[in-house]
């Protein structure tokens, strides 16, 4: 989503923020933009462009001819308003140039309020409105930090602002409310802005992020000034920032999603090292999380989109084995339907990002009922791991590609290793060794399901003119049929829909002729999920669907012998615990081929973003 970066006492400003706006190009924009005052005409000068950040760095070296020591830089992704160059940010007056992650709620009546002391606004954008405030009160003499308190005073909604000042050159303040904002230091001690911890890697070393409320006036001398929400002086913890959080590169691969998808069985294992021991004489030596599974009788799983299909799976972990009553539920719908939280329930919150704003509001509100909140996350440094009372970070690297992939298998090795350590703590040392056992295999299961990318080549060709797709699955492959369906979504821009597939005939076998292709996940199982799915398979076919069957060995023999002649894709055999993993496989796979056939920007669809700080 929107990404800032602002820089003061730097040399070279105007290429280095162009640097920071390029590391963030991963969290998904449409437009970009910059400001900064420069040094030989004291002009604040500002340039925005639609589209890639190739289009500003062009038109930034057209047009900035002087030196400048401070500026921000912004990535969009359009909330009010189209992704126009008008609508990019930032936003100026001659006075003052602001960028803004977050939405102002209230923004329509602060507006009315402007143009009837006779502002004209520019643009449709939530922020041009808040920066004409700011402007306002500086014309009238006004000083810049008390020009941005007033103005955020009566504000509503989220906000990360970067602000330059003209009349100050030396300066550059930024504020938050609930989009995050981190301030970055070099070892010669000069300051940096950003949106996170990867747009300051370029030119900070260490990183200390602010908390809600907070406003910072960063100077180009190296002085730091931060207020709390209270006004009061305050200082945030340093941290270095790790290697982990700079941009990768591609090493080879054609695009980041497809490396991703080959790192799966190393972010398996690094995730599975962390938290498993080798077992050895029926018992397992788990990492202690700190959750007290014997005092748990609920437990309340809220995420978003990928991440919630990895709670969906994890519901039948537990329910099946540990016997502990799962609820989940998207953040967006939960945070606002007030519901009563059972009252030994622990609330499992899970994130890529860390920063999806609705899994965060979920999470305030369960914690403060006083519940012990635990975030499987991938940015131990991001706003969920900052707020749990557990946090339990995910291991898979940093993911680039919109498109998560390596992200969601760890998520649910993560929530495999909970169910272990539950069961050992709930007095079933027995089964937690056995499932130990059992997961700590799917690393090279993995490894096995990614040599079937070639085979699925011509799958993909036929799914890429394909109007739509239904993914059939049961069990722990019902959420992965979600999640290929996502996939295809947002990578292809193929309708595409993930259904229980005894749930089928309850409508959406309406939908079934001869153009619709449908893909069954239909592994040999010992509860008999198998048999049941086959059935589903033939009712499809008996209306011309075209079907592509994922099995494995035991699974093709039977539909051979079934004579159910339908293409079949073969995978390691699996369990309920392995297979939502190994499954996961061929869902990246047939979205990124399709997505590939149809010449598509795979790494960065569109609309999309990687990181969602607005609800
Ligand atoms: O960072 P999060 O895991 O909280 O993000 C949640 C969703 O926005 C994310 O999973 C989204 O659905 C991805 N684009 C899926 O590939």
């Amino acid at each position: 989503m929107c990404g800032i970066v602002g820089l003061v006492g730097h040399k070279d400003a105007v290429n280095k923020i162009i640097d920071g706006l390029k590391k963030l190009e991963y969290r998904g924009y449409d437009s970009a933009g910059m400001a900064l005052v420069e040094q030989n005409s004291g002009e604040l000068c500002v340039i925005k462009t639609a589209g890639k950040i190739a289009n500003l760095e062009h038109e930034a070296h057209s047009k900035y001819k002087g030196a400048a020591e401070a500026g921000i830089g912004h990535t969009r992704w359009a909330t009010h308003g189209k992704p126009t160059k008008e609508n990019a940010h930032p936003h100026a007056t001659e006075l003052v140039a602001l960028v803004h992650n977050g939405i102002i709620e209230n923004y329509a009546d602060l507006r009315k309020s402007l143009l009837a002391q006779g502002i004209s606004l520019n643009s449709n954008t939530d922020t041009e409105v808040v920066m004409q405030m700011i402007s306002l009160l500086l014309s009238k003499g006004v000083a810049p930090l008390e020009a941005v308190q007033r103005t955020v005073s009566s504000i509503r909604g989220t906000y990360a602002f970067g602000i330059v000042f003209k009349q100050h050159p030396e300066m550059i303040i930024g504020a938050r409310k609930g989009s995050p904002l981190a301030i970055g230091v070099n070892a010669d001690g000069k300051l940096s802005l950003g949106s996170d911890a990867v747009a300051l890697s370029g030119f900070a070393n260490q990183v200390a992020y602010l908390e809600d409320g907070d406003i910072a006036q960063l100077y180009t001398n190296g002085s730091l000034n931060i207020l709390d929400k209270d006004g009061n002086k305050a200082a945030r913890p340093w941290q270095p920032i790790s290697k982990d959080q700079s941009i990768p590169d591609k090493k080879g691969y054609e695009h980041f999603m497809l490396k991703e998808i080959f790192e799966q069985p190393s972010t398996i294992a690094d995730t599975l090292i962390h938290y498993i021991g080798r077992p050895s004489n029926k018992t397992v030596n788990i990492h202690p999380s700190g959750i007290s599974w014997d005092q748990t009788n609920h437990i309340t799983i809220i995420a978003c989109g990928t991440s919630y299909y990895a709670g969906l799976v994890a519901k039948y972990w537990f329910e099946k084995y540990a016997r502990i009553p799962v609820e989940v539920d998207v953040a967006s719908e939960y945070r606002y339907r007030t519901p009563p939280v059972h009252e030994k329930s622990v609330g499992i919150f899970i994130s890529q990002s860390g920063e999806t704003a609705d899994t965060l509001a979920a999470l305030r509100y369960i914690r403060n009922l006083g519940h012990t909140c635990v975030t499987i996350v991938n940015i131990p440094t991001s706003t969920l791991a900052r707020e749990a009372n557990v946090v339990l970070p995910t291991f898979a690297g940093l993911e680039i590609s919109v498109a998560s992939t390596k992200a969601f298998t760890a998520q649910m090795a993560v929530l495999a290793y909970m169910l272990i350590e539950a069961l050992k703590m709930r007095n079933d040392a027995d089964l937690s060794f056995e499932l130990a056992k059992e997961f700590l295999t799917v690393d090279a299961l993995i490894l096995n399901a990614l040599d079937t990318m070639q085979g699925l080549t011509q799958l993909a060709k036929k799914l890429s003119e394909t109007k739509d797709v239904l993914y059939l699955g049961r069990g722990v492959l019902y959420p992965i049929a979600m999640e290929g369906a996502l996939k295809m979504k947002e990578l292809s821009y193929i309708h595409a829909e993930g259904y229980a597939a005894g749930e089928m005939k309850h409508g959406p076998i309406a939908l079934i002729d001869k153009g619709m292709s449908v893909i069954a996940l239909c592994p040999y199982d010992k509860e008999g999920l198998f048999h049941k799915i086959v059935s589903n398979i033939c009712e499809a076919k008996a209306r011309g669907a075209q079907i592509s069957i994922l099995t494995c060995k035991k699974g093709r023999l039977l539909l051979e012998e079934a004579e159910l002649k339908c293409p079949i894709y073969l995978y390691p055999d699996a369990t309920q615990l392995t297979a939502p993993l190994i499954y996961s496989i061929p869902m990246q796979f047939l979205a990124y081929l399709t997505a590939l056939n149809r010449g598509v920007d795979i790494d960065q669809p569109r609309n999309l973003a990687k990181s969602v700080t607005v609800e």
